[in-house]
């Protein structure tokens, strides 16, 4: 199982200025945490919540259709280009990178045991979309476009390169190349793939796409590089029993969220740092900053208050960070929360041979990698400490998917909890829409005149202002 362990951001740890007397905290808010969980689990079923994910861990069906699709496809495709923003894409880019062989892309084929290469297009630069498709040999490459609403301009633009140039290498054969994950009913590229005939997978009703990880969006890009999609299933479903228990005392999502809701409310630590010790798990703060920024940064509460709500999430790696943002952490303003992921056991243990002799490096020698970089850990949280700066660690026995799938799904739960502290709406994305609907105007889509109008009356604004330089 997963351990948090929470002690340093207590007041016996860090004084009572910048730390939380747990004990009283958790005795005060015990019942406020068993109605939230009982509420959470009661509402989950009902249209219009939008919590379905919580039902992910028990998706067997999905699980099938997903690895039939896999072993369909085996052998026929040397790459696999995964085409999506947001929660479509970063679920299982930060899944991909933290479980498959580090630098997989670069493995020959046997060391991939003949699964493909994988790609994330999450952005829609040009320079880069060119070079990828001048690397990838189009006639061996499956692409997997995610979009849940089915038009987003990023994706559905980079699909129309795509489809274009995939059309012009393979024919009318193009289509056995393209898979389809998006709503059952709704959305253009529903329609288009009903029209065209491609392969689909559906985002099923009341899962946004930050919770959806665990849906096919997730699953199918695991399954198609070999990742044991059974035993991430198996992770999601085992925390989701566990986190069904209402008792603050034994439910690790609720202790985390009302932490980090006290310390962000009563202490101003509005900026929440998540840091893992690990380079494959270097996309893990990525996904989650996407999970807490999109869901607690609302400008209403549920009574329609004005609040403008939500913390600020901030990723960092070590120990790479400890050389670039830890001098900020430990003594610039004392306004973060730091949560640490430490991996008990690597799957290698690399030693640190014993070759020189000097003071400054000799006691290196004879130790292992594994030990540095837990004692860099130790070393940054104890630092921390020292300067009354609140850190939790969120420690995983090692890098599986089962335990990675439990991560990602304490992760959803501990923001769905945050998201009723806040007495906010967690699931609804606004501004994100907002933005969507402004690109559409400039884009020239029907129906998006008044935006446009909007937009170009701002424009003006700004020009007045400029200063240019000749
Ligand atoms: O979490 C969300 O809802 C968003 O970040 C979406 O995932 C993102 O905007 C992409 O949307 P779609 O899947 O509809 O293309």
């Amino acid at each position: 199982m997963l351990k948090l362990n929470y002690r340093n951001t207590n007041i016996d740890v860090i004084g009572s200025e910048h730390g939380l007397d747990l004990s009283f905290e958790f005795t005060q808010y015990a019942p406020a945490i068993k109605k939230i969980i009982t509420d959470l689990n009661l509402r989950k079923d009902k249209p219009g919540q939008w919590l379905q994910w919580m039902n992910l861990g028990y998706s067997e069906e999905t699980v099938w259709y997903v690895k039939e699709f896999a072993a369909m496809v085996e052998g026929r495709f040397d790459n696999i280009l995964i085409l999506g923003i947001g929660g479509s894409a970063l679920g299982g880019l930060a899944l991909t990178e933290a479980l498959l062989k580090p630098y997989w892309n670069l493995l020959s084929t046997s060391d991939r045991e003949n699964y493909p290469r994988i790609f994330f297009l999450d952005n829609i630069d040009p320079d880069q979309i060119e070079a990828l498709l001048d690397m990838l040999n189009l006639k061996r490459t499956l692409v997997n476009v995610i979009t849940k609403s089915g038009s987003t301009a990023e994706t559905m633009a980079q699909f129309m390169v795509i489809k274009d140039r995939l059309q012009k290498e393979l024919g009318d054969d193009y289509r056995k190349a393209v898979v389809a994950t998006t709503d059952a009913e709704v959305g253009v590229l529903r329609q288009l793939s009903n029209e065209e005939g491609y392969k689909t997978f559906t985002v099923p009703d009341d899962i946004g796409g930050r919770f959806s990880v665990f849906s096919a969006v997730g699953l199918l890009p695991l399954a198609l590089v070999g990742i044991d999609v059974d035993e991430i299933i198996e992770g999601v479903k085992n925390m989701d029993l566990a986190l069904k228990n209402t008792d603050i005392y034994q439910n690790i999502a609720a202790q985390s969220a009302l932490i980090h809701f006290l310390l962000d409310t009563q202490k101003g630590k509005n900026l929440s740092v998540m840091m893992p010790y690990s380079s494959r798990l270097r996309y893990i703060p990525d996904w989650y900053a996407q999970l807490k920024a999109e869901s607690l940064g609302k400008e209403v509460d549920k009574n329609g208050n004005k609040i403008n709500n939500g913390p600020t999430p901030i990723r960092a790696v070590g120990a790479t960070d400890q050389h670039s943002q830890l001098q900020l952490y430990t003594e610039g303003p004392n306004d973060k929360v730091i949560t640490f992921i430490k991996v008990d056991n690597f799957n290698k243990t690399l030693d640190i041979p014993k070759i020189f002799e000097y003071t400054g490096i000799g006691y290196l020698g004879g130790k292992t990698m594994n030990q540095l970089l837990n004692a860099e850990l130790d070393a940054t949280t104890v630092a921390l400490c020292d300067y009354n700066r609140p850190n939790i660690t969120i420690e995983i026995p090692e890098i599986t998917p089962y335990y990675l799938a439990q991560l990602l799904y304490m992760l959803e739960i501990e923001t769905a909890i945050s998201g009723e502290l806040y007495n906010i709406n967690a699931f609804d994305q606004p501004a994100v829409d907002q933005t969507k609907n402004y690109t559409y105007a400039l884009m020239g889509r029907i129906g998006y005149e008044d935006s446009a109008q909007h937009i170009k009356e701002i424009k003006e604004l700004g020009e007045q202002q400029v200063i240019k330089y000749n």
